[in-house]
């Protein structure tokens, strides 16, 4: 039974939260083999190719479960995965395609084949990744500019698009995931989408480089991006901290430019990208815990501005995955959050209890709500943590 009794506080409740790009292979194996001494993104390829050879399905889907339960109470009920098929055995993408299907009556889970060492670089990622696809994988991934050299991310964007166009599949790269400004591999995934008719299909992630690129060359890119209808996809928690490692003072913050993306008319959603693994030690797959962090990278504190950010880790993502019957009005799906606030930015400043967290009409979560009552200068009070709050009768 519910206690929407809640002191003091008009409930908002609103969709579930949208995971638009998240690891779920890896999820939850923080220090296993060790950690990431040096904090960055290539130590973390590292430390996982370190770690695969001794993954199991039992493993990976045990831990993607656990990483559901987490997501479930935090209100996150539509999660796009990308798995790494760059395995022979493709364990992952047999364990994940297993829990999407467990999962299915709680959570939308889209799977994305993504060849993390490379579409061209790695041997059998041609084969390994049409063969994911052939088992019911979702959407076409890659990471151009984790390939030999520009030319060869060039070319693995071309062929991935043009495999997307023949399966009439959606796409969603790791894109320019660098501090390099002259890593601009999300101008090609611009032009393949506009010539392989992929409109509206294709979402660009991490797109930190754009961070770094010169003002001019960004003021021609946006717009391209528009007219391709690219969605672009910002990590803030994973951007901050593993951006900049190679910079002294000042050190470059790496999230995209979240802020003059969405004023050009791009669909900007944002994802959490990893809990716990070998890129990141912290984290409970609390999307308001990214939209609190990518507010305050991007300077996004004006009131528009926040509720925008809100927008990144709900409405946008759902655009961007292209889930249909999102949303709260007549003929959508009865899928909503109940949170402990007052609005939207109360949600974003309080990251608060999730009171209940409703799928198609049932509630598969509850949390009690946080009610700490405070004995301070002779008084006892409960603290709402809202203005005006005073003595209560
Ligand atoms: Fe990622």
């Amino acid at each position: 039974m519910l206690d929407l009794a809640v002191t003091n506080a008009v409930l908002p409740d609103g969709p579930p939260f949208v995971d638009a790009h998240f690891h779920m292979d890896s999820a939850l194996t923080y220090g296993m083999p060790r950690v990431n001494r040096s904090g960055t993104l290539l130590e973390g390829i590292q430390l996982w190719s370190e770690l695969k050879p001794s993954l199991t399905h039992e493993t990976i889907r045990d831990r993607a479960l656990a990483l559901c339960r987490w997501s479930v109470a935090r209100g996150t009920l539509l999660i796009r995965s990308h798995v790494d098929v760059c395995d022979p055995d493709l364990r992952a993408v047999k364990a994940l395609l297993e829990v999407r299907e467990l999962v299915r009556n709680e959570i939308d889970l889209q799977l994305v084949a993504f060849p993390q060492d490379g579409y061209l670089r790695w041997p059998e990622a041609e084969r390994t990744l049409a063969a994911a696809l052939d088992m019911g994988v979702d959407v076409v991934g890659g990471i151009p500019h984790f390939e030999r050299t520009m030319p060869d991310g060039t070319a693995s964007i071309e062929r991935l698009c043009r495999i997307a166009a023949e399966r009439r599949l959606p796409v969603d790269m790791h894109c320019d995931e660098s501090d390099d400004p002259l890593s601009r591999h999300i101008e090609v995934l611009a032009r393949e989408t506009i010539r392989q008719g992929l409109h509206g299909r294709v979402t660009g992630s991490h797109l930190t480089a754009m961070h770094s690129m010169d003002n001019y060359y960004v003021s021609k890119l946006i717009p391209l991006m528009r007219e391709a209808g690219i969605s672009a996809v910002a990590n803030p928690l994973i951007n901050i901290t593993l951006q900049g490692r190679h910079d002294t003072y000042p050190k470059r913050r790496g999230m995209t430019r979240v802020k003059e993306l969405l004023a050009a008319g791009v669909n900007v959603a944002c994802g959490h990208d990893c809990v716990m693994d070998p890129w990141y030690p912290l984290g409970s797959h609390d999307m308001l815990d990214v939209a609190h962090m990518g507010l305050h990278v991007g300077h996004m504190t004006g009131d528009a501005e926040m509720r925008a950010m809100f927008d990144c880790v709900t409405v946008n993502g759902a655009r961007a995955l292209g889930r249909e019957g999102y949303g709260l009005d007549a003929g959508c799906w009865a899928d909503l959050v109940l949170l402990q606030a007052r609005s939207p930015i109360d949600a974003l400043r309080l990251r608060p209890a999730r009171l209940a967290v409703i799928r198609r009409g049932r509630v598969i979560a509850e949390t009690a709500s946080a009610r700490p009552v405070v004995t301070l200068a002779g008084t006892t009070e409960e603290v709402t943590f809202h203005l005006g709050d005073g003595p209560r009768a």
